[in-house]
């Protein structure tokens, strides 16, 4: 790609507040669709595009010029959630105002672990093109190899005019942000997106390390694959004997998590994990999915401790709730 590299401030919502800005500056439109239970940040342009209430009550003001649209599977798997954006922009009275730009993450990281398929991927590309939309990635958790690619959408093979990166970005977690664009839409004026601490001298160090060593050849990238499907195999075993307590697998590669059948669930299994040493976030609207989101530099043995003790956690979550039901 020969896309442009911008360091903007190095969180990944001000990445993102750069990538709206410069999509509504460049096409002169202020709309921009955003998806069910996508998550961009929470300075007040990502959050607009963000959907978590709990986080949109922290605005104290209208969040305002983001349609939300329904994500991949959102209305059941199998619809077809795009058929809708489709026909509200060939209706010249559907409400919609043409948007400058789509934001879509490929995994919804914080929304709860919702992959869309490369098809929707696919579809989605061609209709912005149809229609004169810039096509915004926010890569910011699902990139840098999470899903077995370093971008998430590589393997839909389309090519997003924006896309965000940061969090793994650095190599090392350090504060780090990038928006890469296509060159023509590289028209702010100097210092337009600026702001005292652009990139971060330390972890363009280390980034540059990690991607050199990294992703010089596959062999990185195909080591995160198997341990991803070593997480699916051990997760999904997990999924068919506790049917109780579980719904389904959700995610890809090294995104993975359990649908539990509700919050509660998910809180008793990572109270468990907490303590036995491993932390293990939650994600979702309710917080009823059990994440996994360990480092892509996890050894196997490492990998199978943690499942080990996540394991150990279910087990004793499923027995207290058999015993507190008799
Ligand atoms: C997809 C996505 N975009 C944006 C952000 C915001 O990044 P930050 O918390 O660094 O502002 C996040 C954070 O979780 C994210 O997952």
């Amino acid at each position: 790609m020969d896309h442009v590299a911008q360091f903007t401030g190095p969180t990944g919502t001000n990445a993102v507040e750069a990538a709206m800005k410069l999509a509504r500056k460049v096409t002169g439109r202020e709309n921009i669709v955003a998806f069910t239970n996508g998550f961009h940040g929470v300075s007040l342009g990502a959050l607009a595009a963000t959907g978590n209430q709990h986080h949109r009550g922290g605005a104290g003001t209208v969040l305002a010029n983001v349609t939300r649209l329904p994500y991949d599977g959102y209305t059941g798997a199998g619809e077809d959630s795009l058929l809708l954006f489709e026909t509200m922009l060939n209706d010249n009275s559907s409400g919609l105002d043409k948007p400058a730009a789509v934001l879509f993450e490929v995994v919804q990281g914080e929304g709860g672990l919702n992959a869309a398929s490369m098809e929707w991927l696919q579809r989605l590309e061609k209709i912005c093109r149809k229609h004169d939309i810039l096509l915004i990635a926010d890569d910011i958790q699902a990139g840098c190899g999470r899903t077995g690619t370093f971008f998430s959408f590589e393997p839909a093979g389309i090519k997003p005019d924006i896309i965000t990166l940061s969090k793994s970005l650095s190599g090392m977690g350090l504060p780090f942000a990038l928006v890469l664009m296509h060159p023509e839409l590289d028209q702010w004026e100097p210092g337009e997106h600026n702001g005292t601490f652009r990139g971060n001298n330390h972890a363009f160090i280390t980034a540059r390390k990690a991607l050199e060593t990294f992703w010089k050849d596959d062999v990185f990238a195909s080591e995160v694959r198997a341990k991803g499907e070593l997480l699916t195999k051990r997760m999904q075993a997990l999924v068919d004997r506790f049917p109780q307590l579980f719904e389904k697998v959700k995610g890809r590669g090294m995104m993975q998590g359990i649908a539990c059948r509700d919050g509660d669930i998910a809180d008793a299994i990572t109270t468990k994990c907490f303590e036995r040493g491993l932390i293990i976030e939650t994600a979702g609207p309710n917080d009823e999915v059990v994440k996994c989101l360990c480092p892509l530099i996890i050894t196997e043995a490492e990998l199978t401790q943690g499942l080990d003790w996540l394991e150990e956690a279910i087990k004793e979550t499923a027995g207290e709730r058999l015993k507190k039901a008799s």
